[in-house]
C-alpha cells in the first residue's frame, strides 16, 4: 500500500466484517485495507464470494441489519471514521458524499414511481430549501443521456441500460465524492455496457470523485482504473498501479487470474477460472488462504497470518515465498 505523504481521500484499514448464517461465522471480509484519492479509480476484483460487495457495503455501513457485523477496523474518508458515526449523520453521507450503484438496475428503482420523480426525491433529500429538484432531476436525466421529457415514464417504459443509467444519475444527482460502483455493467446487455462504464467514467472524472469498481472484467481495469487490489478469500492479497499488476503481478492467484499473460491491448479480458475453489469462508484454512489451491504452497505457508510485503512503488503481495517464487519464474 503506498505511504501518502499527504492523507488519502478514502482509507479503508483492517476492516474485518462478519455475517452469521446457520448458526455459524461468515469470514467474509478479513483484515482489508485500500487507499483511494480523488479523481482516482481503484479496481476491486477477485472471484464470487470474496468479498467485494460486503466490502462496499460496510464502507456505506449498508449491511443487513441482522446476521453482519463490522468487528474491526476503521473506514476513514477525509481523516473521519464512518464507523464511528451515529446513524442519522452517516445517513447525511449517503447518497451526498458517498453514493453506490448496484450490479442489478432493476431492484434498485421503484417500479410505480415515476424515473425523474425517484431522481428528484434525492435530489430534495440532498439540497438545500428552495433547489428546482424536478429541474436539476431533468439535468440529470440529460446529463446521462436520457431526454429531459422522459421524466414522467415508469422504470418498465426503460430498456436494461437507460433503467442503469437513471440508477447512475441517482446516484450522481448530488455530486458525490466517493462512488461505490459494484459490477455496474454486469446485467446489461453486452453491447451497451461499454457505453454504460463510459458515462461512469465521463462524469467521476468531471466531478473529480473517487471511485470504487468492483468487477470481473479485466478489459474494464486495463481501461479504466488507476490502480487494482485482487482478493482472495476476504484478504488483500496483492495491491498496485494498473501497470504493475498488469505487466508484474507477483501474488500466485494473480498470475493465475490472469492465465497466459494478459495483453493490456485486447478488448476483452476475463479472469482465468483457476483450479480448485475458493475455501468455505465459515472454515478459513490457517496461514496463506490460497495455500489449498497453490502449486507453490509448502509448510510456511500453512501457518500463522501472511505478513504483507510492499515494494519502495507501493506493490503489495502477501506471500511468504514471494522470493523464491520469483528467483524460479527466472
Ligand atoms: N447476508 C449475508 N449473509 C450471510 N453470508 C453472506 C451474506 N452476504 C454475503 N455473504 C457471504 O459473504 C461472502 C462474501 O460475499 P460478497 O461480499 O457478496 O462477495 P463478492 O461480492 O466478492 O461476490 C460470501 O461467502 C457470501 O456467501
Ligand atoms: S503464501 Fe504460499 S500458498 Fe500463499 S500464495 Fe504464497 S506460496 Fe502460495
Ligand atoms: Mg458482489
Amino acid at each position: 500500500m503506498p505511504e501518502n505523504q499527504n492523507m488519502p481521500f478514502l482509507s479503508v484499514k483492517d476492516l474485518v466484517t462478519e455475517y452469521k448464517s446457520d448458526g455459524k461465522i461468515v469470514h467474509a471480509v478479513n483484515g482489508v485495507s485500500l487507499t483511494l484519492d480523488r479523481g482516482r479509480t481503484l479496481g476491486l476484483v477477485g472471484e464470487t464470494g470474496a468479498g467485494k460487495t460486503t466490502i462496499a457495503k460496510s464502507i456505506m455501513r449498508i449491511l443487513p441489519d441482522v446476521g453482519s457485523k463490522i468487528v474491526g477496523g476503521q473506514v476513514l474518508l477525509d481523516g473521519r471514521n464512518l464507523l464511528d458515526l451515529p446513524e442519522h449523520e452517516m445517513r447525511k453521507i449517503r447518497g451526498n458524499t458517498i453514493s453506490m450503484i448496484f450490479q442489478d438496475p432493476m431492484t434498485a428503482l421503484n417500479p410505480v414511481q415515476r424515473v425523474g420523480e425517484q431522481i428528484a426525491e434525492v435530489v430534495k433529500l440532498h439540497s438545500d430549501p428552495g433547489t428546482d429538484c424536478e429541474q436539476r432531476a431533468k439535468e440529470m436525466l440529460e446529463v446521462v443521456g436520457i431526454p429531459a421529457e422522459r421524466y414522467y415514464e415508469y422504470p418498465h417504459q426503460f430498456s436494461g441500460g437507460m433503467k442503469q443509467r437513471v440508477v447512475i444519475a441517482i446516484a450522481l444527482a448530488c455530486n458525490p465524492l466517493l462512488l461505490l460502483a459494484d459490477e455496474p455493467t454486469t446485467a446489461l446487455d453486452v453491447t451497451i455496457q461499454a457505453q454504460v462504464m463510459d458515462l461512469i467514467v465521463d462524469l467521476q472524472k468531471k466531478f473529480q470523485t473517487a471511485l470504487l469498481l468492483i468487477t470481473h472484467d479485466m478489459g474494464v481495469v486495463a481501461t479504466v482504473c488507476d490502480d487494482v487490489a485482487v482478493i482472495y478469500a476476504g484478504h488483500i492479497v496483492e495491491f498496485g498501479s494498473k501497470e504493475q499488476i498488469f505487466d508484474h503481478p507477483t501474488h500466485p492467484y494473480t498470475i493465475g487470474l490472469f492465465g497466459a499473460i494478459p495483453d493490456m491491448n485486447e478488448d476483452e479480458m476475463w479472469l482465468h477460472p483457476i483450479e480448485g475453489l475458493p475455501p468455505d469462508p465459515t472454515d478459513l484454512p490457517e496461514g496463506c488462504p490460497f495455500h489449498p489451491r497453490c502449486k507453490h504452497a509448502t509448510d510456511a505457508c500453512k501457518h500463522g497470518p501472511i505478513a504483507p510485503v510492499t515494494t519502495a512503488d507501493g506493490h503489495m503481495c502477501r506471500c511468504c515465498r514471494l522470493d523464491e517464487i520469483s528467483k524460479e519464474a527466472n
